[in-house]
């Protein structure tokens, strides 16, 4: 995909409501592999689904910093920059528990 595309994309699905799992932007579905939601799975990663996409990428930065200490996050942080990060928190907030 062309990087000029990418800002209209975002704003695109932050317009669409509550979002489905194919709007997920890129790098989403890495996290859904550990971040189950709730309702999936109950285990000992905290949950992300549906708390604040401020705080989300809040965490994400501080991995990425190496200001908080991960077992993980910190490597995974690294693959994303600041734009990636809010969509896929903007992703995550929307969807349901
Ligand atoms: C390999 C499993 C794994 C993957 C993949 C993963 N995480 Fe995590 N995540 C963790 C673990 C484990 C923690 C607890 C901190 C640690 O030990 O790294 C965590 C913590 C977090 C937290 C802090 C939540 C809190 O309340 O403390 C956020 C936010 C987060 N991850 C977001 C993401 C996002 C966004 C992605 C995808 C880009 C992602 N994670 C991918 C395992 C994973």
């Amino acid at each position: 995909m062309h990087r000029a595309l990418l800002p209209g994309l975002a704003s695109m699905i932050l317009l669409a409501g509550p979002a489905t799992a194919a709007d997920a932007p890129p790098g989403a579905s890495s996290c859904s592999g550990c971040h189950a939601p709730k309702a999936v799975a109950d285990t000992v990663i905290p949950h992300i689904v549906g708390r604040k996409a401020a705080d989300i990428v809040t965490f994400m930065r501080e991995y990425r910093s190496g200001a908080w200490p991960s077992s993980v996050m910190g490597r995974i942080a690294k693959g994303f920059d600041d734009q990636q990060t809010e969509a896929i928190a903007a992703w995550f907030a929307a969807q349901p528990e």
